[in-house]
């Protein structure tokens, strides 16, 4: 046992410069703390924020005397607490934010009396693969105005030896653009996840990253593989997909990103579809999906009943796991185990606007996720792939 005694909400700086909630949590021998990220694509399912200021005004009078003198090492116990305090079905009462920095700042508070990293607490002693880095080297969409159509160009090295040699490679990668972007003539500040954010058209990205990987291929000898988050949610506009010169029909999308897998050998396709299309979802799906991940984001937002709908109709191989998304680190768990037991892969992500807490590398590697989507450079993504980079030391 290992009881909570106080509890400390605040605002802190998030990436974007916006507030966020952070919580400490203090235990008989333990401390933990965690910060909120926050979305700026978001599903229209996803857990509800609040604003920071006002979800810590209503905490500190209606939540947290609730929390203090449970035992922080039963998690579902705090996360069920968490749950009935706020008694809607989307954290709308207390604030998914609120929700999930308390929920893992309680783990962090349980893994640290049990003198225990988090990935091994909430692991257990079989953990044994590392998560690879999937991260965005160019990007567009909701993410940066004028740039790429689809929202993240990806790169991951999928026969690298270990998780440093991968991220130093997707690390070069995004040099090598930077560097074509400048043989080319073509200006490119950064996205909000610190991909590069030129005005060119997706074709034009696919080809600067082919070049860049193939750069890395003969410098580092690693392979890098691609693949590409769409965010169709954002693009759908009740009848096809709005792009600049056109608008594609579900039939030709679909057409379109299969083209794709093929063309640039894309092992890794998010959101290809908007966030309701769970049919359309599975003919893609059985077009591509034995050769690539095929990873549903808004589409489930990290929620068991959509990811069940998903399974029964065969929608997607993959589940990209947010835990801001359903607010809770018993939930998240919950949806990482329905997807697994199904057969499906898992890949732990992080949100547009983070902080530098890094928990995420911790759940990616606990709940073997198959990537650990965060980024590539930028302080607040760099905090978890060093983390990972530490992790493995440890494996
Ligand atoms: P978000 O985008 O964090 O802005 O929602 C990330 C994603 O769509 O995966
Ligand atoms: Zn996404």
């Amino acid at each position: 046992m290992t009881i909570i005694e106080a509890i400390e909400l605040r605002t802190i700086l998030d990436s974007r410069g916006n507030a966020t909630v952070e919580a400490d949590i203090h235990t008989t021998s333990g401390f933990g703390r965690s910060a909120a990220p926050s979305g700026a694509s978001t599903g229209t399912l996803e857990a509800k924020v609040r604003l920071p200021k006002e979800a810590i005004d209503n905490a500190y009078q209606n939540l947290l005397p609730a929390l203090i003198g449970l035992d922080a090492g039963d998690q579902e116990a705090f996360d069920e607490q968490l749950r009935d305090i706020d008694g809607t079905s989307d954290f709308a009462a207390i604030g998914a934010n609120v929700a999930v920095a308390l929920s893992l700042a309680n783990a962090k508070a349980a893994a640290t009396a049990m003198g225990l990293p988090l990935f091994r607490y909430l692991g257990g002693a079989f953990v044994n693969e590392m998560p690879l880095p999937l991260g965005n080297v160019i990007g567009g969409g909701a993410h940066a105005q004028n740039a790429t159509e689809i929202q993240e160009f990806l790169v991951v090295p999928g026969d690298a030896t270990d998780v440093e040699e991968a991220v130093f490679a997707n690390a070069a990668v995004h040099r090598h653009v930077k560097e074509l972007l400048k043989k080319h003539d073509i200006a490119a500040g950064k996205g909000d996840e610190g991909a590069w954010a030129p005005q060119i058209d997706d074709a034009l990205a696919f080809e600067l990253i082919a070049e860049a990987t193939g750069l890395v291929a003969d410098e580092m000898n690693v392979s890098v593989d691609m693949g590409i988050d769409v965010a169709a949610s954002q693009m759908w506009n009740g009848e096809g997909y709005k792009y600049r010169s056109r608008v594609r029909s579900t039939e030709e999308q679909i057409a379109y990103i299969a083209e794709l897998v093929d063309s640039y050998d894309l092992v890794y396709v998010e959101d290809p579809l908007h966030e309701d299309d769970f049919d359309a979802f599975a003919e893609l799906n059985s077009q591509i999906g034995n050769r690539c991940l095929v990873c549903g984001d808004d589409i489930f937002v990290t929620q068991v009943d959509r990811i069940q709908q998903g399974i029964e109709k065969d929608s997607a191989n993959c589940v990209l796991i947010k835990p801001n998304q359903v607010g809770t680190l018993t939930d998240t768990f919950e949806a990482v185990r329905l997807a697994h037991t199904n057969g499906l892969d898992t890949v732990m992500s992080h949100r547009s606007g983070e902080t530098t807490d890094t928990t995420i590398a911790h759940l990616a590697t606990a709940f073997s996720c198959v990537f650990l989507k965060c980024g590539v450079v930028g302080g607040e993504r760099i905090a978890k792939l060093n983390e990972l980079i530490r992790i493995e030391e440890q494996l």
